[in-house]
């Protein structure tokens, strides 16, 4: 018989963060440590981090989006952050953009597995989508720095929507790096926000920039 690997148990935050959909985001993190190590598409060193570094670091950015959004995750990996935001906010329509073959067939088995209805799986570069899929936000965790984002990931924002750039300390730098992009591409009022202040020991942090209505 083959040992299936499981995710460690959940913290108390993820109680309050996913409430009645927890037991959807304990499978969640049991199929991160089982097929996402061995697919290669998290490390082994990540599993015992799982919860708080991974999915409720993800978790905490809900507060980022209305009720119903449309929202596309680039660079999309292994779902993080748009199967977490699937999972606890079952309101939202989610895109994820990944151009990895291997990677779109495992966030596509995923999505089967935990029968989310709420998900549209996209393989190709962020770029490539231009003219086909827009929302009023996009996000992306982990896919590059602002000023290279800002130009995959503006097009695809609706006018008037917003990016939401999950980042860490840098964020401030990284916005003063990327004011000239920003401009070119109608990218306004950028802001950092902290998210998850009263569950994470380190709040995780967005850069926020408005694509302008003109
Ligand atoms: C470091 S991984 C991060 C994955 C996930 N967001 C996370 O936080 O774990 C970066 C991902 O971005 C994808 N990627 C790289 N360039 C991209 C592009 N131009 N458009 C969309 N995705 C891209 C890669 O294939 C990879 O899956």
């Amino acid at each position: 018989m083959t040992e299936h690997e499981t995710a460690p148990q959940a913290p108390e935050g993820a109680h309050r963060l996913f409430g009645e959909r927890l037991s959807l985001a304990a499978a969640f993190a049991d199929i991160l440590a089982d097929t996402g190590v061995s697919h290669g598409l998290i490390g082994p060193r990540e599993v015992p981090r799982l919860w708080d570094r991974h999915i409720l670091n993800c978790a905490v950015i809900a507060d980022a989006f209305a009720d119903g959004e449309r929202v596309i995750d680039v660079g999309s990996g292994a779902g993080l952050p748009g199967l977490v935001l699937a999972i606890g906010r079952p309101d939202l329509e989610l895109h994820l953009v990944e151009p990895m073959q291997r990677r779109t067939d495992w966030l596509s088995s995923t999505v089967e597995d935990l029968g989310l209805d709420n998900v549209t799986v996209h393989r190709g570069r962020a770029e490539e989508m231009t003219g086909t899929l827009a929302a009023p936000a996009v996000t992306a965790r982990a896919v590059a720095r602002l000023d290279k984002l800002a130009r995959w990931c503006l097009p695809l924002v609706e006018p008037g929507g917003r990016l939401v750039a999950m980042k860490g300390r840098s964020a401030p730098e990284e916005i003063e790096q990327a004011r000239t992009v920003l401009r070119r591409l109608g990218g306004i009022d950028p802001r950092v926000v902290e998210h998850g202040e009263d569950v994470l020991r380190e709040p995780t942090r967005t850069i926020q920039v408005t694509r302008s209505k003109r």
